[in-house]
């Protein structure tokens, strides 16, 4: 019996060594530790040993069961924490995979940047109602009734006396409205209008500036758009002021840059002009703080409004506006 119990000793141990999975984790269990195993009936046998003979062989299936016993508890450690003993099989060098990250869209980060150079010159950033009264986005704006410059918006109407706002200048007026000059805020936001082509959509999203005090000319104006102009496109931007008509500014002058795509020669996207126009902009109509209670004796100020899309346009060379509404993910992730 001490014979047997030492072969089954070392039998055991040389198999332990070869198991790889639970399952056969178990089978071993069974064969050596379980009610039918050798070392159970090894156990039984004692009984029929002669008593002096008793002791030392009790103890030696105490030794062997023993040590079986922690082979079996060490092979299941080392399973369950994944390890297998052919470690060949798991390459811990292999990079791991990466996550899916996402990117803020081109709209927003142009947004964001925009945003970032006027409050470094001293604005404060708002936002205001995309669904406006009639009297703000047109009324307040020295916009009369049936007067033509309507037209130029192509509205679209919610109601007879609401509207999407076609523009965010209305906030002029409801910023100009709740707080005395000094005023210099800008508002971006979504604006709607029926327009749709490569440089058209029906939303898009505008930036509304408004600068009100004492003093406050054409050249403050200029100067400003135009460091707007070279922080956002560089230095060597070519832009220009083309004198426009708005009824809530005079004089108005749309700003137009060099069009990146054809470098000026003409096509599609700047319809052959050469030029992009990326803002609208004037000094404040003395009638608008008729509006809103300001004093044109003293306070004067200008206005802008930009298109982000078209900026966006400019500054990544995109020559069709939809794109950045189609979600096309190959285009978005180069952003
Ligand atoms: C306005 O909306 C005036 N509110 C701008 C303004 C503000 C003038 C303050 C004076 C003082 P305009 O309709 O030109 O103006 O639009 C301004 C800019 O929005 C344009 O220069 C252009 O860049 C962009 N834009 C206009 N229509 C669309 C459109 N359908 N899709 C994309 N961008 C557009
Ligand atoms: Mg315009």
């Amino acid at each position: 019996m001490k014979e047997e119990l030492l072969q089954i000793e070392k039998k055991a141990s040389d198999e332990i060594e070869t198991i790889r999975d639970l399952s056969e984790l178990e089978q071993f269990r069974i064969a050596y530790l379980g009610k039918k195993s050798v070392v159970a009936s090894s156990m039984k046998q004692l009984k029929a040993l002669p008593p002096e003979e008793r002791p030392e062989a009790g103890k030696l299936a105490n030794r062997v069961k023993n040590r079986l016993q922690k082979l079996l508890d060490e092979a299941r450690n080392r399973l369950e924490s994944g390890k297998t003993l052919d470690d060949s099989l798991l390459d811990v060098t292999l990079p791991g995979r990466e996550p899916a990250r996402g990117t803020l869209h081109p709209i927003t980060q142009v947004l964001k940047e925009i945003c970032r150079i006027f409050v470094r010159m001293g604005y404060s950033v708002l936002t205001g109602p995309e669904v406006e009264l009639d009297y703000y986005n047109f009324e307040a704006l020295n916009f009369p009734k049936d007067h033509p410059a309507r037209d130029m918006q192509d509205t679209l109407y919610v109601s007879d006396k609401v509207v999407l706002r076609t523009h965010t200048s209305p906030m002029q007026v409801r910023v100009m409205e709740s707080q005395p000059p000094p005023v210099s805020v800008i508002v971006p936001g979504k604006v709607y209008r029926r327009d749709s082509d490569v440089s058209h959509t029906p939303m898009f999203h505008q930036v509304e500036g408004l600068l009100v005090d004492k003093g406050v000319t054409l050249g403050d104006l200029k100067g400003s758009l135009t460091s707007f102009v070279h922080q956002m496109f560089g230095k060597d931007t070519s832009l220009r002021f083309r004198p426009s008509f708005f009824p809530f500014t005079e004089p108005s002058a749309e700003v137009d840059i060099r069009c990146v795509i054809c470098k000026g020669k003409g096509c599609r996207t700047c319809s052959n002009t050469g030029w992009l126009e990326i803002l609208g902009s004037g000094m404040v109509d003395p009638e608008v703080y008729r509006f809103v209670g300001y004093d044109p004796e003293i306070y004067s100020g200008f206005a802008f409004g930009l298109g982000i899309e078209r900026i966006a346009m400019l500054k990544y060379g995109i020559d069709d506006i939809q794109l950045f509404f189609k979600n096309d993910i190959r285009f978005l992730r180069q952003f």
